[in-house]
């Protein structure tokens, strides 16, 4: 059997620098040990995300040039539509400048004050979405989710029971939809199945509560499918993909995920009444429908982005490559959440740095610490984000504190994933040192994240 190699080769390069420990400890401290403060330029290799961060292929370049910017019936429009609809198979589309825009509409639409919205882990933008029109996100995620070590196969998979608690909870009218997120960002880059997708469809089918999906990574998803579920190895990524969207009315999208391009978003749905409604508030926030925030250029990238990402030997290609830099962890004995995940590597920062107080936020300290050791910019996924409880204003202490390495798509090689496994394993080496976190200085009421200020605690 011949190794396996990538499925691309490389037509432009754009340079990194590497800095010193000096320059990064004061730059750190600039940036009020807030990492998203910190200049890409004072970053040698950034995990920061994989939205957005990706390198688009020389067929989504070509497609840049025929883009059609006119403002209303855009060629590229057509071709974005049509392409979803293959893939989705919803008629209606709109779009939007990105994911969380996509939210916006759409929850503007179905979600009122004190509505009840179930999922597997909401992401934070999705949540901030439903807490800001006082609605109330309820995860209803299976609980070996949240034990790293547990090696079940589809971790981003609903808990039909905790699912069924909430259905005989509320009425009816409070809970506008249940949200399955493909994958599951928030439990680590965790699958569904396809299995728990119709159970979950018939569950909500008996209460009357129709499925969305938060479709970021649903090639991901798809992929992991074909490679895990039983019966479903012969099957095109696509052929899957179409199967999971049947068992919802509708979508939201972040392409900047697997969309493969550098922004955008959208919603696609077949109620048609919702569309007419949803399109009125994507004309007073994004754009006019057919082209909602986007620049013709980039649905024109965009419908050839889908395509491409839901290309098996793609998908093989990125995966193995999270899995490469999670595989190396684990053996330096690294804590880590098990399976690694389609788009990132997530590090159990309490069982990295047992000896931070959790008021002192161990996973920022980890971030912090590893950005400090190589120039690696990763980012918490851990108290910080989960924000304050809307009502009591306490911290949230959410079931896994983790740093998150997210790899962008088709943009770094094998040799940066072993320069980063070294990286931490130093970290890792000298973690018993590490004995004190961060305390706020500053916050905003919600996605603290993105702004807080930290001390040295
Ligand atoms: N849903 C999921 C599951 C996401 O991961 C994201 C973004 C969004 C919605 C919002 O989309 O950024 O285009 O507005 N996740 C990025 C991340 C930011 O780093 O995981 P967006």
């Amino acid at each position: 059997k011949l190794p396996y190699a990538e499925p691309f080769r490389i037509k432009m390069v754009e340079e990194i620098r590497q800095s010193t420990k000096e320059e990064r400890e004061e730059w750190l401290k600039k940036a009020n040990f807030n990492l998203f403060n910190l200049k890409s330029s004072q970053v040698f290799i950034d995990l920061l995300t994989d939205s957005g961060t990706g390198a688009m292929s020389d067929q989504q370049w070509g497609a840049m040039m025929t883009g059609d910017e006119s403002y209303a019936g855009s060629r590229s429009f057509d071709k974005l539509h049509e392409t979803v609809q293959n893939i989705t198979g919803y008629q209606y589309l709109l779009p939007t400048h990105q994911g969380r825009a996509a939210e916006n509409v759409l929850f503007s639409v179905l979600v009122k004050d004190g509505d009840i919205v179930p999922g597997n882990s909401h992401f934070d933008t999705t949540k901030g979405h439903i807490e800001i029109r006082k609605a109330h996100a309820v995860d209803c995620t299976i609980d070996e989710a949240f034990d790293i070590e547990n090696p079940h196969p589809f971790k981003g998979n609903i808990d039909l029971q905790k699912l069924e608690n909430v259905y005989k909870r509320y009425p009816k009218e409070k809970i506008p939809f249940c949200l399955i997120t493909i994958t599951c960002n928030s439990s680590g880059g965790q699958p569904v199945s396809l299995e728990n997708m119709k159970a979950v469809k018939e569950l909500s089918d008996r209460y009357g509560i129709p499925i969305y999906f938060d479709s970021a990574r649903f090639a991901e998803n798809a992929y992991f499918i074909k490679m895990r579920e039983k019966g479903q190895e012969n099957r095109t990524i696509k052929e899957i993909a179409k199967e999971a969207f049947s068992y919802g009315v509708g979508m939201t999208m972040s392409s900047k995920k697997d969309g493969l391009v550098n922004i955008g978003g959208f919603i696609a749905l077949n109620d048609a009444e919702i569309f007419k409604k949803a399109s009125n508030f994507t004309i007073i926030f994004e754009g006019f429908i057919t082209y909602g925030g986007m620049a013709g250029r980039d649905m024109a990238a965009l419908a050839v982005g889908l395509n491409e990402a839901t290309e098996f030997e793609y998908l093989e290609s990125r995966i193995s490559q999270v899995e490469y830099l999670g595989n190396k962890l684990i053996e330096f004995g690294i804590p880590v959440q098990k399976p690694i995940g389609g788009h990132a590597v997530f590090i159990d920062a309490l069982g990295f740095l047992p000896d931070v107080p959790r008021e002192e936020y161990p996973a920022q300290t980890l971030a912090n610490e590893i950005y400090k050791e190589a120039g690696i910019r990763t980012v918490e996924i851990g108290t910080l984000l989960a924000d304050r409880d809307p009502e009591t204003r306490e911290n949230r202490y959410p079931k896994l504190e983790l740093v998150r390495l997210a790899i962008p798509r088709r943009t770094y090689t094998n040799n940066h994933m072993d320069y980063i496994a070294v990286a931490i394993k130093n970290v890792y080496d000298r973690r018993d040192e590490i004995k004190k976190g961060y305390n706020i200085v500053w916050e905003s009421e919600i996605l603290r994240h993105f702004t807080v200020e930290l001390e040295k605690a």
